[in-house]
């Protein structure tokens, strides 16, 4: 037994170049039952370099748990390494120098030339030095339709957006939800975004979420839009949920027929055993403009004293982005890999369909990467409760959506 002991930790010293194994705390808002299996996969890829994963999970949302990540950093008490999204929310730690500069480590793997799209790693970049390592492609430009909900509505599963609006009196007469959101402020702009850049274009949205073009704003395409968000609010008045997967599990048993939400969405169905094209049917951009966003996760490592955790650092940073580990996570987490170079053979029909839009360059940014955390978590307001409150009009919520625009950075 003891010579096996002195072998271990001889492979360790080799693996790691230290005797013994580093924990670093990690920080992420996966908690549900499909994001929690993914992260295991990047634990057990970290945990394989001889350190250690210590998990340093937060329940509820991004929007929960990025302020206590923020805190902790610039409180004095930062963990090892944490999850933002692709974009602008880590912009303020990066620039008050808590951040750790990737650039070496990146440069020697020589990740400009593995990230596809480029733009995620320009997500990271700032004053040309690297801050974070991308992690995945997720994009919110999805709807998730229950077979089952349709099939007990004796209506045909829809193809497109106004297929599935025109279905809502079948499925509302056999009991069911038309369409699930969860309460949490970002899934009510998710879902807007999901409709304008469907019904008014890809360019319709640029110009507003990423030129913050209040005249556009205020323009008929985007009364059109509000509108259509108008009638996903009669659609969704019985939904209860909370929780983003709570109304994915509305779908996934049939109370709900569908749901507007990023594909992480598909963690869920596959923890659930629901298979793709069988159970359930994913609409990219609604049936109507096939486009990914590429939105997803980045993380990012807070300067340290320590040589060993920072050393560490470097060796988690270098897992999530390597080959195997990037098909492991995404193929559980349900988003697209970072890398151009890696054989996704077991992806399944939906997450297929995500690769060939991509491969056809249909993308657009995500939110986050084109207004700042606190314009965006206004707009969030405003959507929350316009879903929430029948007495604001399309009308109304459009006014004060413009003038949000116009103030947006
Ligand atoms: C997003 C994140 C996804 C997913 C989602 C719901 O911000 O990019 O990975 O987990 O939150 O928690």
């Amino acid at each position: 037994m003891k010579a096996f002991k002195a072998m271990i930790a001889a492979a360790t010293v080799l693996a790691t170049g230290s005797a013994y194994a580093t924990d670093l705390e990690v920080t992420h808002w996966w908690t549900s039952g499909g994001e929690a299996a993914a992260v295991a996969e990047f634990a057990k890829a970290f945990d394989a370099t001889g350190n250690k994963w210590v998990d340093g999970a937060i329940a509820g949302s991004g929007g929960t748990a990025r302020p206590i990540m923020i805190s902790r950093i610039t409180g004095g008490d930062p963990m090892g390494a944490t999850q933002f999204n692709h974009g602008r929310q880590a912009e303020e730690l990066v620039q008050a120098g808590l951040m750790r500069d990737l650039t070496d480590l990146a440069t020697k793997e020589g990740w400009k030339d593995i990230i596809k799209p480029s733009s995620l790693l320009d997500s990271c970049t700032l004053d040309g030095k690297i801050y974070c390592v991308p992690v995945n492609i997720h994009s919110q430009q999805w709807l998730w339709l229950s077979n089952a909900a349709f099939e007990k509505a004796g209506v045909a599963v829809p193809k497109n957006w106004d297929e599935y609006v025109a279905t809502a009196p079948a499925l509302e007469k056999a009991g069911i939800i038309p369409l699930a959101i969860g309460q949490q402020p970002w899934q009510t702009t998710l879902a807007f975004q999901v409709i304008l850049v469907a019904l008014a274009g890809p360019d319709a949205y640029k110009t507003v979420f990423g030129d913050h073009d209040a005249t556009f704003a205020a323009g008929p395409e985007m009364t059109k839009v509000f509108d259509a968000a108008d009638k996903a609010r009669a659609m969704s008045a019985k939904s209860n949920a909370q929780e983003w997967n709570q109304a994915t599990g509305m779908v996934i048993s049939g109370q709900a027929a569908g749901q507007i939400m990023g594909d992480w969405a598909q963690g869920e169905f596959q923890v659930a055993g629901q298979v793709a094209g069988k159970d359930y049917t994913c609409l990219p951009g609604l049936g109507v403009n096939e486009v990914i966003q590429t939105g997803g996760d980045a993380f990012y490592f807070p300067l340290l004293k320590d040589a060993e955790k920072s050393k560490a650092q470097e060796a988690l940073a270098s897992a999530m982005i390597s080959k195997e580990t990037q098909v492991a996570f995404n193929l559980k987490k349900g988003s697209l890999p970072v890398r151009g170079d890696v054989d996704l053979n077991a992806a399944n029909d939906c997450m297929k369909k995500g690769l060939d839009i991509l491969a056809k360059g249909a993308i657009i940014q995500a939110p986050d990467q084109l207004m700042s955390a606190d314009s965006l978590n206004q707009v969030n307001d405003l959507f929350v409760e316009f879903f929430k409150n029948p007495a604001l009009t399309p009308a109304d919520a459009q006014k004060r959506f413009v003038d949000l625009v116009a103030a947006a950075d």
